[in-house]
């Protein structure tokens, strides 16, 4: 069944956030072993993430400190507070606002000039794409620009609902299983999405199973 016509997407939501709770302490055991993983780190380089910047679904603060190096301030939002432990222990406060929330429900308190995210949109429901994207232009000022950074890579052992389901299944390290939704955007489709709600955003692949997209609303 796809995650669109989920039961209860509140409780596959929920269970989402459980796996990256309980997956914090070994999330580093996690990561893709693909190439393109400079690519992204350059293509944030290239993009220059400058003033108030706020990075959703931060994590452990994989990408925090690429943008603390640009950024004038870094809010940085995420449900686990597990990850966001780390994130903190790693980086400091000096510079970062550290928030625990769940973006299908938060709003933000003000505007920003980049609202970044990193392997967080292949984690939002298809039927949460529109209104997610409203929250990215509800985070920005009127000028203000989105990065991200993601990958289209699912296992097929994940795959417990089919190829076309939008909900796969982890493990932690002692097996203990979850589900979550992973979306296998595809650049050019992704593009083409993105631009008929409205936003102007050029998504490029890298080397490996990694894309990333940089772009703004297109009425900017
Ligand atoms: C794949 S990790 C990405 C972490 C980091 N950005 C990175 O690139 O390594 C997905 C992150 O989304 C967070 N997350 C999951 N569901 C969430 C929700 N409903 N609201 C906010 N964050 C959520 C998890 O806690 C996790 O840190």
């Amino acid at each position: 069944m796809d995650a669109d016509r989920y039961d209860n997407m509140a409780e596959l939501l929920d269970e989402q956030v459980g796996y990256y709770r309980a997956v914090a302490a070994e999330y580093e055991d996690h990561l893709l072993p693909f190439p393109g993983g400079a690519e992204l780190s350059a293509a944030i380089e290239e993009f220059r993430p400058t003033g108030s910047v706020l990075e959703l679904a931060c994590g452990p603060g994989t990408w925090t400190p690429q943008l603390i190096r640009h950024a004038t301030d870094v809010t940085a939002v995420d449900a686990s507070p597990e990850m966001l432990a780390i994130a903190s222990a790693r980086l400091g406060e000096e510079g970062v606002r550290f928030m625990a929330a769940d973006l299908f429900q938060w709003q933000p308190d003000r505007r920003y000039d980049v609202v970044f995210f990193g392997f967080w949109l292949s984690h939002v429901p298809p039927d949460h794409f529109e209104s997610f994207w409203s929250l990215v232009a509800n985070c920005l000022k009127p000028d203000g620009r989105v990065l991200f950074v993601d990958d289209w890579y699912r296992t097929a052992a994940e795959l417990i609902e089919g190829e076309r389901s939008s909900t796969i299944r982890r493990r932690l390290a002692d097996g203990t299983a979850y589900r979550i939704v992973k979306v296998p955007h595809r650049p050019e489709d992704l593009e083409r999405a993105l631009d008929r709600i409205g936003w102007r955003i050029e998504v490029h692949s890298t080397a490996g199973p990694f894309f990333w997209g940089a772009g703004s609303r297109a009425s900017n």
